[in-house]
């Protein structure tokens, strides 16, 4: 028996492949000559690649983002269409068969097992993961950047508002709250489609758009239910839960709604505050208004709960620019940002028709291009220092790159 192999590795193949490895219980790494490196869950799916200086991600439910730098700041963001997919996947198939054979010589009992769990998956069945995926979830059309990696459990589907003008992110779908028995089958069909896959995941994120408006004795039980299903707080790595709400559900919780969150191991709470300006809140059509943002955000944190404040790089254009800026700083300031909590800056996309644009036009206002929207970017990063806590963390959230 040789003797068991986890962490990283180095291995010379015959034909002066250099191999690095790194064999972890949930995750295992292959390098090839330092030009190619592929990564997998515990069931052996592929979850990453870089390939000829280019990053891939893929996600749970089998889409393929492809990242890329072509000058300092600029980056190019590309999610693959079928075919391009399909062709990624067969090369990388192919190519990790071959990589397998260079192994053979040197072969260990974790590595081995590792191994055949990756070649158990061909094009066709990781493929099918797509299907699986959507027979279980709708579709996850945004979350934080710190919870790519949470495990998405869907208590609510849609957004209660769905109005605001720039964002169409769940239009797609009526809103609606589950019971407990649907959460508890749903959360028994997350988990199977993780399978081993869960032993990378650190978080679990309540779904959908603003799952913490549910009224407080149905949220209740549903919190019950995901501590239940994924032993929360008992040390495992799961962190606790995490999720979206709008200001004008918030509006209707206490203190002591939210201690009881927090007792329920709700840790962080995500609200799109956009744009502390009331003149451009209002062409966004956001629910609430910004000073009843930071009611409630100073709310949430008396309660012991951290928050993420999401704000629209752009949002305004060009005539409300300064205002939206100023306002902005001036709101997340007065918010009491520190430790734990985290402010997003989204650069504002909106398709050509949105009636965004429509109501920007009535306002005299003309979008920022691209380019304008990264001088945007750079002012609000650099006034959120002057006025924030430094130990908030300011994090770029951008649409392009999200995939789950
Ligand atoms: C699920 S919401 C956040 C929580 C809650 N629904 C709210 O509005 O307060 C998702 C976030 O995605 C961002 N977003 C939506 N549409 C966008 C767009 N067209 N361009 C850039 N960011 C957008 C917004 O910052 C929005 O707050
Ligand atoms: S920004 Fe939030 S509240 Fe507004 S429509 Fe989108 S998800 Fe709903």
């Amino acid at each position: 028996m040789q003797p068991s192999l986890t962490g990283a590795q180095t291995i010379v193949t015959p034909d002066q492949h250099v191999l690095s490895l790194n064999v972890q219980p949930h995750f295992f790494t292959l390098a090839d000559n330092f030009t190619r490196r592929y990564s997998f869950d515990g069931e052996g799916r592929l979850i990453g690649a870089f390939r000829e200086g280019i990053n891939y991600r893929r996600g749970l439910r089998g889409d393929v983002l492809r990242k890329q730098s072509l000058a300092p700041g600029q980056k190019l963001r590309h999610m693959l269409n079928q075919d391009e997919r399909q062709n990624f996947l067969h090369e990388m198939v192919t190519h990790m068969s071959q990589l397998a054979g260079q192994l053979e010589a040197s072969q260990q009992p974790e590595l081995n097992a590792w191994l055949e769990r990756i070649l158990a998956w061909d094009v066709p069945r990781l493929e099918a993961e797509r299907e699986r995926f959507d027979a279980i979830y709708k579709p996850i059309s945004i979350l934080p950047p710190d919870h790519y990696q949470a495990v998405v459990v869907q208590a609510t589907e849609g957004c209660s508002w769905n109005r605001c003008t720039f964002c169409t992110l769940y239009h797609d779908r009526p809103f609606r709250i589950k019971g407990p028995t649907e959460l508890c089958q749903h959360i028994h069909e997350v988990k199977g489609l993780l399978g081993h896959g869960m032993g990378l995941r650190n978080a679990i994120f309540l779904g959908d758009a603003n799952a913490l408006i549910i009224p407080q004795p149905r949220l209740r039980e549903l919190l019950e239910v995901v501590q239940r299903e994924f032993a929360l707080g008992t040390g495992n790595r799961l962190r606790g839960i995490y999720a979206f709400l709008d200001i004008f559900g918030a509006e209707r919780k206490s203190v002591a709604a939210y201690r009881e969150l927090r007792e329920a191991q709700v840790r962080r709470i995500y609200l799109g505050l956009e744009t502390g300006d009331p003149e451009v809140f209002g062409l966004l059509n956001k629910p609430g208004s910004p000073a009843a943002c930071v009611e409630v955000v100073q709310a949430i944190k008396a309660a012991g709960i951290s928050v993420g404040v999401i704000l629209l790089a752009g949002a305004g254009g060009e005539r409300l620019a300064a205002q939206h800026v100023a306002n902005s700083l001036r709101i997340v300031g007065a918010m009491g940002l520190g430790e734990g909590d985290l402010v997003y800056l989204s650069p504002l996309m909106v398709p050509d028709e949105s009636p965004y644009l429509a109501q920007l036009r009535d306002a005299n206002s003309q979008p920022l291009d691209e380019q304008a929207i990264d001088v945007q970017l750079d002012l609000l990063k650099a006034g959120l220092k002057a006025h924030v806590d430094p130990a908030t963390k300011v994090v770029l959230y951008h649409l392009s790159e999200f995939i789950y």
